[in-house]
């Protein structure tokens, strides 16, 4: 197939360096372990006070009392926020002009939706004021009871899932691949809710001065949330300073600013002074976001050479009762597994919880373990190992849209994953390997996936008369070491060393970054800071190609190299010239150009972008209590152009260890009476520590793909989870037997 490139559709690094590729440790390292990395809730301006929340214990109806005047005759309490005196707002809290624009409780009235709404907020002088301020309050509901569970009220098909597939959608006909099958199994499979449980909660600490105000807190979108505020407010977006130079983890709950946040502006706007606002952990169950449960039933057929001859796959999830978001679960079977005939279906219930958001590969993480659990069980029933059962249904086109894409890659990661792994010596039965001391061994694979995903960024790249370089892009890094790679992209772009490059982000007065979302956040600022560098090196290469007392005068623009400070003719090399020598006989101080970064139309129609991995995963089984422990896991991944190895693998890893938590740990447990989530807390709410996670190797697959862009990056975020999950499930069938059909799973699923 021959495509028409646009032209940021180049191979780049034709003419820039090689700080791409690198596996430089993390710029900030040394500010984060020291303490000298400032995080939002440590930004203390004068005359600050503390701003508490009151939320509710109950899970629907409406607050008949608060007792304001206990809680305001407190030492040091100084106001108590509450819909009767909440400052107004320019839009609707309940307002949906967009389908991202998400409800926020915003003491808009009495009524209560969810348990940890909040019902109040208490500001004090000191935290310790503010917090017992709130414990005053001594709450009286008028309630009802809880809907809850993902039986607890009426189905109904989404008009839309995820970000706005459709909820029903098919090729072929399915009903007749499964009667034509020489073979067929059925199965459902439960996932639970799940809570981000960032390290940093959620927190903001808001100044105004008339109308301009300034915010601390962690960002994963700097633009978004500055536009989100400016409507609620009624203010101009440059009004709004915020600056997000670090966040402690947000994994799709720092997306969109969320209700919290918002009151903390509302907060300081009511005192009049600076307020420092901060989640208390369980108050994060609830207003900002969660992966919604799901029930997936995957029904397949299989022809008598194993080659599936239909796949079916039904999701059924929960959103809130005001708002909309359906977790995308079954669109996982459109991207995997080649099949004549492939439906896909979503359900959902309303329920009286926070509304569900993106959480860490919404969609293919709770779809992707239904989806390789069930091909597992399919490649038992066809008695064929599933390794080879998965490498003769790997599609080498997209599924759904028939569009070409890198199944090679993934055939790679099948191969050298499997090879590390030692998975040829397993037996094809369960049960068959018993290790030393008794403990049931299994082994079992995942296949990982993930799409190529990039939204729009902007970037501005200076070059100075003293060589230096400079990069600005309001970029987050949270955790994964954006700063570190985007300065390795920054460095190439300009040509220069990575420390002769001053690189500024995490800040709303910088361009426009997009969003650390998606796993797009490299591919997407990562292009903008590119092609930003790239602007200015042609502004530069015209000053000197064009300046007849310039060695490189006549060699076109085209004809030169950038480099370590220099422009090189790229025809001879011995001629050459720093940048400051031509800044300098130009007279200028500095130059800048500017690059944005987006998805190129063209090759997307023409190709499906995603990222590919393989998953092994060796289970130890107790035969007498059923205790699970994982004792290795190999991952492959393929995607696209590695910019930092080290940082790459520390993304896979921890992607795989959440693969792990998903399979095993994690689980938030309702209340059925109450509607509360009973382990709101991270000592009940079990996440896999270093003990549950002994021996993890993530193997980068080298993939050159030119159509994604320029730089030909893939995103590595998200995609770990997606294979881990499902490699756990299958391998603690392999040594039980039990296939698990609920998650996380559980001692007791696997005896009798
Ligand atoms: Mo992620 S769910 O795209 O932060």
């Amino acid at each position: 197939m021959t495509l028409e490139l646009s032209l940021n559709q180049q191979p780049a690094h034709l003419r820039q360096g090689s700080s791409i590729g690198q596996p430089l440790t993390r710029r900030d390292g040394f500010l984060k372990v020291t303490g000298a990395a400032r995080y939002a809730a440590d930004n203390h301006p004068p005359g600050m006070l503390y701003a508490v929340l009151a939320v509710s214990s109950i899970a629907r109806g409406r607050v008949a009392l608060l007792d304001v005047e206990a809680a305001k005759a407190h030492a040091g309490v100084v106001e108590v926020m509450t819909p009767e005196n909440r400052p107004p707002l320019a839009t609707d809290p309940d307002a949906k002009n967009n389908p991202f624009m998400f409800r926020l409780d915003l003491l808009q009235n009495d009524h209560i939706r969810y348990p940890n709404q909040t019902i109040a907020v208490v500001i004090a002088e000191t935290l310790e004021a503010a917090t017992e301020g709130a414990a005053l309050l001594s709450p009286r509901y008028e309630a009802q009871p809880a809907r809850v569970g993902l039986d607890g009220a009426e189905s109904f098909v989404p008009g839309g899932v995820g970000i706005g597939s459709p909820a029903v959608h098919h090729k072929g006909d399915v009903e007749a691949g499964l009667k034509s099958a020489a073979t067929r199994i059925e199965a459902t499979y439960e996932t639970p809710a799940q809570y981000h449980n960032a390290m940093e909660p959620h927190a903001i600490v808001a100044a105004w001065d008339g109308d301009s105000l300034s915010i601390d807190t962690p960002s994963q979108g700097l633009a978004m949330a500055q536009g989100r505020i400016a409507g609620l407010f009624g203010i101009a977006p440059e009004n709004i300073h915020i600056r997000s130079p670090f966040l402690g983890g947000g994994f799709g709950s720092k997306g969109m600013i969320s209700g919290p946040q918002v009151l903390g502006i509302l907060a300081a706007r009511l005192v009049g002074r600076p307020v420092k606002l901060v989640l208390r952990r369980e108050q994060m169950y609830g207003p900002v976001g969660h992966r919604a449960p799901t029930r997936q039933t995957l029904r397949m057929g299989m022809d008598s050479e194993g080659r599936l001859t239909a796949i079916g796959h039904h999701a059924r999830t929960a959103s809130s009762t005001f708002d909309d978001f359906f977790e995308p679960a079954a669109d996982a079977s459109h991207t995997l597994y080649a099949s004549p005939a492939i439906a896909t279906s979503h359900e959902a219930v309303r329920l009286d919880t926070g509304t569900p958001l993106f959480m860490r590969a919404p969609g293919e993480a709770t779809g992707s373990i239904a989806l390789e659990s069930a091909i597992d069980e399919a490649a038992a029933a066809c008695g064929m190992d599933p390794l080879e059962f998965r490498q003769r249904n790997y599609a080498e086109v997209e599924p759904m849209t028939g569009k070409p894409f890198s199944s090679k890659a993934l055939r790679e990661c099948y191969t050298q994953a499997s090879e590390r792994f030692g998975w040829q010596r397993r037996p094809l039965q369960p049960r068959q390997m018993p290790d030393k001391d008794g403990f049931l061994t299994g082994w079992g694979i995942g296949t990982a996936t993930f799409p190529a995903i990039m939204f729009q960024a902007e970037a501005r790249a200076v070059l100075r008369a003293d060589g230096s370089g400079l990069m600005e892009t309001g970029a987050q890094d949270m955790g994964q070491g954006a700063w570190t790679a985007f300065a390795q992209i920054a460095a190439d772009g300009l040509g220069l060393d990575i420390d002769q490059v001053d690189f500024r982000a995490g800040s709303s007065d910088l361009p426009n970054a997009g969003i650390a979302g998606g796993s797009g956040h490299t591919a997407t600022a990562g292009m903008a800071i590119h092609n930003a560098g790239a602007a200015v090196i042609t502004r530069l290469a015209d000053l000197a190609t064009r300046h007849e007392a310039s060695p490189l005068f006549g060699a076109g623009n085209e004809g030169v190299l950038a480099r370590g400070g220099r422009l090189y003719r790229r025809d001879d090399e011995s001629r050459s010239e720093s940048y400051g020598e031509i800044l300098a006989r130009a007279g200028l101080a500095e130059i800048d150009g500017r690059g944005t970064g987006t998805p190129d139309s063209a090759s997307r129609e023409a190709y499906a972008m995603h990222a590919h991995g393989a998953v092994f995963a060796e289970v130890k089984v107790d035969p007498d209590f059923g205790q699970i422990r994982v004792t290795r896991l190999v991952g492959a991944f393929a995607a696209g152009r590695v910019i930092n190895p080290r940082l790459v693998r520390s993304q896979y890893y921890g992607g795989m260890i959440w693969g792990v938590s998903f399979a095993l740990h994690e689980e938030a447990v309702t209340d059925r009476r109450s509607g509360r989530i009973q382990n709101a807390n991270l000592a009940e709410y079990h996440i896999p520590v270093n003990a549950d996670v002994p021996s993890v190797a993530a193997l980068l697959v080298h993939e050159d793909d030119p159509y994604v862009n320029a730089l030909g990056i893939k995103g590595v975020g998200e995609i770990g989870i997606t294979g881990t999950a499902g490699a756990v499930a299958n391998a603690v069938w392999h040594a039980t037997g039990v296939r698990p059909r609920r998650f996380p799973i559980r001692i007791e699923d696997l005896l009798g």
